[in-house]
């Protein structure tokens, strides 16, 4: 991960002598400690990875993961793993690696205030530094190894997309849709869910983060299932939305209009071209339909070690779009009362363009009761 590593302090502009990324307890764990210490299972509670500016990484590890942390630092040359016996050791271990008058770069987005306050324990007379803008600049664009692994996820996740229909009978709640949906991504080779599944039957289809409930599905509902796959840290991130029952022209509609947003936000999606430019072609569609303002969130996010992994496309986004990110391209249109429509792809942007990373057919799907 020497990569990585040197592109992060290129992004800190050699302000730093070190780079200090500390984990609490889960669910605070900083996802940029993975980019740095790739490590393929373990849960690191506790956990310290302090980078150098020549690439060189040290990851104090508990005893509770130690055998996947020296496995992970045999692949790589440049990380030696600790495990340190305590917390005076661990102190101890500190001061020898950092001095006591270092300039130390800490994620100032995830660290926790009682782990900062540890660390100012530990290293007194150290200057502190916020990495977190430089994190989110390395993380944003993707090398070869991640790109491959958010395709696996997206792949893992799109099959369970078009298994969806096969699922739906009348009496099936959200959350026994949202439990075969899981298992089918973990039997797919997911390590899990890439955040908590949304299966919205109805008129609940019209709330974007909507969390399932013991609701049955009955004949004539709408339904949007957003949901993801965890492959190997990596997230993917898909909506596909249907029909159970009897037609309704007006879902249909919404659908057809809907992936019209998506196939004008595509159109000008490119290495260069602000944020908001993809996002503002989808709302002139929509804002163009009977269904104008119905469009509620922004177009997009970046997906990786977190599936909102720190870019966003909204109205206002000037930052442009790079080579090599992944991201989001999800209009939706929602009807209080009455449901949604929301279709949600991953592409990850090429030279000239981009190129889709989820493969399950986006066409209106009529399932049947
Ligand atoms: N599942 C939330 C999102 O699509 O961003
Ligand atoms: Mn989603
Ligand atoms: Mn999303």
């Amino acid at each position: 991960m020497k990569a990585r590593v040197r592109a992060i302090f290129e992004k800190l502009g050699g302000g730093a002598d070190a780079l200090l990324l500390m984990n609490s307890i889960d669910p605070h764990l900083d996802q940029s400690f993975f980019y740095v210490f790739d490590v393929p299972s373990g849960l690191f509670e506790g956990s310290l990875a302090i980078a150098f500016p020549d690439g060189e990484l040290t990851v104090m590890s508990s005893p509770l993961e130690e055998e996947s942390a020296r496995q992970a630092a045999r692949a790589d040359p440049h990380v030696t793993v600790e495990v340190p016996n305590g917390r005076a050791e661990r102190d101890a271990l500190l001061e020898r690696l950092l001095g006591t008058r270092s300039t130390i770069a800490l994620n100032y987005r995830e660290l926790t205030h009682e782990g900062f306050l540890a660390l100012e324990k530990a290293l007194p007379g150290s200057t502190w530094t916020d990495a977190s803008a430089a994190l989110r600049a390395a993380r944003m664009i993707k090398d070869r190894e991640e790109i491959a692994r958010l395709k696996r996820a997206a792949e893992i996740a799109s099959k369970v997309a078009v298994e969806i229909p096969s699922l739906l009978r009348p009496g099936i709640t959200e959350l026994e849709l949202a439990a075969e949906m899981e298992y089918r991504m973990i039997r797919g080779g997911a390590s899990g869910r890439s955040f908590a599944t949304i299966t919205a039957f109805g008129a609940m289809g019209a709330e974007p983060h909507y969390a399932p409930r013991d609701r049955p599905l009955t004949p004539g509902s709408s339904l949007v299932c957003d949901f993801g796959a965890l492959y190997r840290r990596y997230a993917s991130d898909i909506t596909r939305s249907f029909r159970f029952g009897p037609a309704d022209p007006e879902l249909k509609a919404v659908h057809e209009k809907v992936l019209e947003a998506q196939e004008a936000a595509l159109a000008v999606l490119r290495p260069g071209v602000p944020g908001k430019e993809p996002h503002l072609a989808a709302q002139r569609v929509i804002d163009a339909s009977p269904w104008r303002g119905r469009f509620i969130h922004g177009l997009g996010h970046s997906v990786g070690l977190a599936v909102h992994d720190g870019y966003g496309m909204n109205a206002l986004t000037e930052e442009p779009i790079e080579e090599g990110m992944a991201i989001t391209v999800e209009p939706g249109i929602y009807l209080p009362g009455k449901g949604g429509v929301r279709i949600e792809d991953d592409i990850v942007v090429t030279g000239s363009g981009y190129e889709f990373l989820t493969t399950a057919p986006r066409e209106y799907l009529e399932v049947r009761a």
